[in-house]
């Protein structure tokens, strides 16, 4: 339950945990999210159930990442995963990555946690808002709020987050996930409160509002309908309390491409762009490092040279994409790994599998990745390349740390962690790429997990 520590979010935590629920409560500021727990256990029928936190901002992409790997290694199974959290922001705010606020936290914090969580969960409830048919989402200027505005921006972002939901309906078809997108109702909490004297007028203007009690009965009303086996069909329903939400009937019929969010013209180049780094590495991947230069790319992918200048700066900027490419697809792995694992054992054995399974199924990314270590390429675009790599790594270190700090993995500098974790893996992984003679990865699979473990468990 994200966004759990006040309003509506604390409403629906406590009418769970007076059903006898685990409610596991991710807020951004721990102080408020201890506060929040310890209340929600001194509340009247706060027994029946628990309720613990994950201390997450959920604005910022690496922080969302750690909090799945955080919910991951907590629980095996999500029953209801419920995206509360949300912003209504009265000034332009852009997260450290970049975005508007209000866009990372009501629309990329959601669509993240349910690809990272996904083979977890059973259910997911989505907290929407009426306003969303105020929204008119800008592809290209509402995610970094270059259409900025105090009243609508909120509604773009609800408006974007909703479009979504028929999208996960259909991706989850045959695994049986449930999504529901709720509205609360207009209630009374601390949303879009822009203090001083507007945020005391506003506040007058709220007596009248319901309870966040009130708002919390719509979004907690799956008990009412079965939960669903894994393997049945996925449904959707978009809910305004009781009736349905008629306008946005043509969405769930209509929605069902990658691209609905996008121009044309932005469709147009990311599929250019989309050509150019598949050819960059069937070339590679065919022609090897001496056979890789733009001319062999451009001939492949039928780009012309002045569109893959236009896309990437240069054949090096190309080369450095799609190295970061690469490189995010495995660690992606690794993190999805990750969060699937319980213990520091099974977390540094899922990593060691994941990395050799990643080789064994995407051999021609691999190569790319081993083969780019000491490229040119990475050092001329060493910024890009940390801005897709960074977030990444701070999910598998925010995994690491409490493990290491509870004890649970040898205390150790950092970087030689990963010496011991990756180093031995990557080598077998290259050698195997090169064509090494007597290098089994079957084998690798079998042997390495255990004894990596063994150089990180503590002494
Ligand atoms: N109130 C209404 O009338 C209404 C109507 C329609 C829809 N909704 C929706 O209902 C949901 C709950 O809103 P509410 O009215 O209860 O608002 P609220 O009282 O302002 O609560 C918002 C919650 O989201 C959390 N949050 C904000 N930014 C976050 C971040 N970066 N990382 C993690 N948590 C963050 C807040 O944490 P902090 O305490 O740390 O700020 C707070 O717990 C929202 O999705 C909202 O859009 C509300």
């Amino acid at each position: 339950m994200t966004g759990a520590n006040r309003g509506i979010g604390y409403a629906v935590a406590t009418e769970l945990m007076r059903r006898g629920c685990r409610v596991v409560l991710v807020t951004r500021n721990r102080a408020r999210g201890e506060q929040a727990v310890a209340a929600l256990g001194a509340s009247p029928g706060g027994a029946d159930g628990s309720a613990e936190l994950v201390v997450g901002d959920l604005s910022v992409l690496s922080s969302i990442r750690a909090v799945a790997v955080e919910l991951g290694s907590r629980c095996d199974r999500i029953d209801v995963l419920v995206h509360n959290a949300g912003v209504w922001p009265t000034r332009l705010v852009r997260t450290e990555d970049g975005y508007e606020q209000s866009f990372a936290v009501n629309h990329l914090a959601p669509f993240l946690l349910n690809h990272l969580l996904e083979k977890r969960l059973r259910r997911v409830v989505q907290v929407s808002a009426g306003l969303y048919v105020k929204g008119r989402v800008d592809p290209d200027r509402t995610p970094r709020g270059e259409d900025f505005h105090w009243m609508r921006t909120y509604c773009d972002t609800k408006l974007a987050n909703l479009l979504t939901v028929p999208l996960f309906a259909k991706h989850w078809k045959n695994a049986g996930v449930t999504i529901d997108a709720v509205h609360p109702g207009v209630v009374r909490t601390g949303l879009g409160d822009p203090g001083g004297v507007k945020g005391r007028l506003l506040k007058v203007v709220k007596r009248r509002w319901d309870a966040p009690e009130a708002g919390a009965a719509p979004v907690t009303r799956w008990r009412s309908r079965p939960a669903r086996d894994p393997g049945a069909t996925s449904t959707v329903t978009v809910r305004y309390r009781s009736r349905p939400w008629r306008t946005i009937r043509p969405w769930l019929d209509g929605c069902g491409t990658r691209g609905w969010l996008m121009s044309p013209k932005q469709q147009r180049g990311e599929a250019t762009a989309e050509r150019l780094l598949a050819s960059a590495l069937d070339v590679f991947d065919s022609a090897g490092q001496p056979g890789f230069t733009v001319h062999a790319v451009t001939a492949a992918s039928g780009v012309s040279l002045g569109s893959l200048y236009h896309h990437f700066g240069s054949f090096d900027g190309l080369a450095a994409a799609l190295y970061s490419r690469c490189m995010a697809a495995l660690f992606d792995e690794l993190i999805t790994a990750l969060s699937r694992a319980r213990t520091a054992r099974t977390g540094v054995r899922a990593i060691v599998t994941a990395y050799l399974r990643f080789t064994e199924d995407n051999p021609a990314a691999a190569r790319f990745i081993h083969a780019s270590a000491y490229a040119g390429y990475l050092a001329a675009h060493a910024e890009q390349v940390a801005a897709a790599k960074a977030p990444r790594m701070a999910a598998v270190a925010g995994w690491l740390r409490p493990r290491m700090a509870a004890g649970e993995i040898a205390t150790l500098p950092e970087p030689l962690i990963e010496m011991l974790l990756i180093g031995p893996v990557a080598e077998t992984a290259r050698r195997w790429l090169a064509g090494v003679p007597g290098i089994d990865l079957g084998q690798a699979a079998r042997v390495l997990p255990d004894r990596i473990w063994r150089s990180l468990a503590p002494d």
